[in-house]
C-alpha cells in the first residue's frame, strides 16, 4: 500500500450513512467506497435507497460493500434495530454520518407556520443528529469503539439567511452540537466533526434557487448567492465526499476534533 493510501485508505471500515436516499449523503457514500469502505444506506424509503444504491453500483461496481435498511432516523427503536443488521452484513460500524436534514421553503418571520418550524427543528436536531447519535455513540462506549462523527451543518449555521428560521435556528445548533458532543466523547476517543456545504443544488433548495419555468435561470436568492461567493459558482455534489474521507480517517485526522469544516467557494469570507 503506498504512503497515501495507507494514510487515506477506509478498508474494513463500516460507515452508517443517514439520509442515505439523499444527495449529499449519496455523493459521499461514493467516495467512501472507492477509498474501500462499506457502506449501510439509511433512508425513510426502500424505493430511495435502492435508487441509491442502484446508482452507486453503477458507478463504482462494488454492490457488495452496499447495505440499505430503512430506518426513520426519529425513531430510537428503529435506530437500534438497524444497529445488528449492519453488523450482520458488514461488521460493527466505525463511523456515522448523520446525512438527514434540510428545509421547507421561506416566509416572513411573522408568517412562520409553527408545526412547519417545530418539523423542521425535528428533521435536523432529532433525525439529523440527536437520536442517531445518541444511540451509536453509547453502542460504541458500552463496546469500547473509538467511532468517527461528521455531521451536516450549513452556511446558516454561522450567519442567517433570510426567511428561512427554522432551518437557521437548527443549523446553528447542529455546529453547537457538534462541539458540545466532541467535548463530551472525547475521553472515549470518539471524534464528533462537521461539514458546513456552501449552496449544492438539491431537492432542499432548487425552489428557491432557480425559477421553476424549466428554463434554468436564477431566482433573485440565486443570483444573490452566487454574488456572495468568490468563486462565483455553485458548488458540485462530488465536491464534498473527499472532506467527509478525511475526516473519517483515523491517519489523516485522528487529533481533530469539534470542527466544522466549510466546502462553500469562500461563501464564508466573502466581503467588500
Ligand atoms: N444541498 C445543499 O446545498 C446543502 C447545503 C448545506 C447543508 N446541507 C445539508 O446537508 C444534508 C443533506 O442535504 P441534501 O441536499 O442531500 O438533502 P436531501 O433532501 O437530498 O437528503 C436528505 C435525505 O434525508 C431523508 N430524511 C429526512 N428525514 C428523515 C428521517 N426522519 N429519517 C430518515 N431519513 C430522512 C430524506 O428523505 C432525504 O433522502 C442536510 O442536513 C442539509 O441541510 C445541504
Amino acid at each position: 500500500m503506498s504512503f497515501i493510501e495507507n494514510l487515506f485508505s477506509l478498508t474494513n471500515q463500516t460507515v452508517v450513512i443517514t439520509g442515505g436516499g439523499g444527495m449529499i449523503s449519496r455523493a459521499i457514500a461514493r467516495v467512501l467506497l472507492e477509498l474501500g469502505a462499506k457502506v449501510s444506506l439509511w433512508g425513510r424509503t426502500d424505493k430511495s435507497l435502492q435508487e441509491a444504491k442502484n446508482l452507486l453500483e453503477d458507478q463504482t461496481g462494488l454492490a457488495v460493500n452496499i447495505h440499505t435498511f430503512v430506518v426513520d432516523t426519529t425513531d430510537e427503536t428503529a435506530i437500534r434495530a438497524a444497529l445488528p443488521e449492519v453488523e450482520k452484513n458488514f461488521a460493527v460500524p466505525d463511523a456515522l454520518i448523520n446525512g438527514v436534514g434540510g428545509n421547507r421553503g421561506k416566509t416572513p418571520f411573522i408568517e412562520t407556520d409553527l408545526q412547519l418550524f417545530e418539523d423542521i427543528l425535528k428533521m435536523n436536531l432529532i433525525a439529523g443528529l440527536m437520536a442517531p447519535t445518541k444511540i451509536i455513540a453509547k453502542y460504541w462506549i458500552n463496546k469500547k469503539i473509538k467511532g468517527t462523527i461528521i455531521n451536516l451543518a450549513s452556511m446558516s449555521s454561522y450567519l442567517p439567511l433570510s426567511g428561512v428560521w427554522a432551518y437557521n435556528a437548527a443549523k446553528a445548533g447542529i455546529l453547537n452540537l457538534t462541539q458540545a458532543a466532541a467535548k463530551e466523547f472525547a475521553p472515549y476517543g470518539i471524534r464528533v466533526n462537521a461539514i458546513a456545504p456552501g449552496f449544492f443544488i438539491g431537492k432542499q433548495n432548487r425552489n428557491l434557487l432557480l425559477k421553476n419555468d424549466g428554463s434554468g435561470d436564477l431566482t433573485e436568492r440565486g443570483k444573490m448567492i452566487i454574488d456572495h461567493t468568490p468563486f462565483g459558482r455553485f458548488g458540485e455534489v462530488d465536491e464534498l465526499g473527499g472532506t467527509a474521507a478525511f475526516l473519517l480517517s483515523q491517519k489523516a485526522a485522528g487529533f481533530i476534533t469539534g470542527i466544522c469544516i466549510p466546502v462553500d467557494g469562500g461563501y464564508l469570507i466573502d466581503n467588500i
